[in-house]
């Protein structure tokens, strides 16, 4: 049995692994994807005790909504947590548009795509240059008070404007790039978030696979944000966690979720998934006991 959280000030519930469905039909984003691998995560991940799925309009241009719908009229809506995003205006080659009647719509279209009469969080995906903050979060408070979504979220949003968009303390849940490899969260974002109840939900929460420790130190092309010498330093930490996961008999993947399980700082993890397997290992992390020693252990591998 999955534990569960509540998000932000929200009356939300969600399993504290959630399914990151970013290549559930995301075909404008990956190569090679196959709407039947899409449908066969999802069921996966729901029927492995992932009762939580992150997508948004952007994932295959509302396809990944649309899978999400059709898998879900095979479970109880009630016991699934859906959190979908938007901001993309398709009729503007999409650019980000937090315009009120933009997101209002929007909205009311993921409503259709995903068959469902609510959506549990709604997050604005970026954040445009124009609107005024308080304002595109009252669309949300208003599609909130229609009971069209239920908790309100904020992504890819700079701290500053966090802060603006928050002013009448409605937002729930803020989702950001975090990792082990990619901590400047912990400085000022995640202290700030804490003390105005709002949850936290890190994307690429495997670095795009490469804390699954699938990667060698040659691979270091194709992760261009890092030096060679800091995908080094990576490599060897994470060689590092193979020696600490094969000990406890899990696979390194697995260790670095239960780590993030393990965060209070986290609300729900959300590991992406290209197939059926990779989630259901995945899932297997929530049964991981990860000792108060091996959490500092691994903490401090990643702190460089
Ligand atoms: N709000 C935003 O702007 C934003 C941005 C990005 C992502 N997100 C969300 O965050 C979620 C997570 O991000 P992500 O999926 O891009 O990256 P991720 O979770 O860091 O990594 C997922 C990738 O890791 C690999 N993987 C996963 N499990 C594995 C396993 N057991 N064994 C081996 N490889 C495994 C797969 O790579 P392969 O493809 O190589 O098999 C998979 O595609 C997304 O799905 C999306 O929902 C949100």
């Amino acid at each position: 049995m999955s534990e569960f959280i509540k998000i932000g000030k929200s009356d939300v519930e969600s399993t504290i692994m959630g399914l990151g469905a970013n290549k559930v039909g995301g075909h404008n984003i990956f190569s090679g994807l196959d709407d039947k691998d899409g449908y066969e995560v999802v069921r996966t991940a729901l029927d492995d005790g992932i009762r939580m799925i992150d997508t948004a309009f952007a994932y295959g241009n509302g396809r990944s909504e649309e899978i999400i719908g059709e898998v879900l009229k095979d479970y109880d809506r009630h016991e699934v947590t859906i959190a979908t995003k938007a901001a993309q205006d398709d009729n503007n080659g999409y650019a980000p548009n937090n315009d009120p009647a933009f997101l209002t719509k929007q909205i009311d279209a993921a409503l259709k795509r995903l068959q469902t009469d609510y959506i549990d969080i709604f997050y604005i995906h970026f954040p445009d240059e124009v609107t005024n903050k308080r304002d595109a979060v009252e669309a949300l408070v208003k599609a909130r008070e229609a009971g069209k979504i239920r908790a309100i979220g904020l992504s890819n949003f700079s701290l500053d404007q966090i802060k603006e968009a928050n002013i009448d303390n409605q937002i729930d849940v803020v989702e950001d790039n975090y990792s082990l490899v990619y901590r400047s969260p912990e400085e000022n974002l995640l202290p700030y978030l804490r003390e105005n109840n709002i949850s936290f939900v890190p994307y690429f929460p495997l670095a795009s696979g490469l804390l699954t420790g699938k990667y060698e130190r040659s691979d270091y092309m194709k992760f261009p944000r890092f030096t060679e010498k800091q995908f080094g330093d990576i490599i060897g930490s994470i060689k590092k966690v193979r020696g600490l996961a094969e000990e406890k008999g899990v696979t390194v993947a697995q260790l670095i979720l239960a780590w993030y399980l393990k965060n209070p700082e986290i609300a729900v993890v959300i590991p992406g998934a290209r197939k059926a397997d990779q989630i259901k290992s995945n899932a297997e992390a929530l049964q991981i006991e990860l000792s108060d020693s091996m959490y500092k252990q691994i903490d401090q591998l990643f702190k460089f």
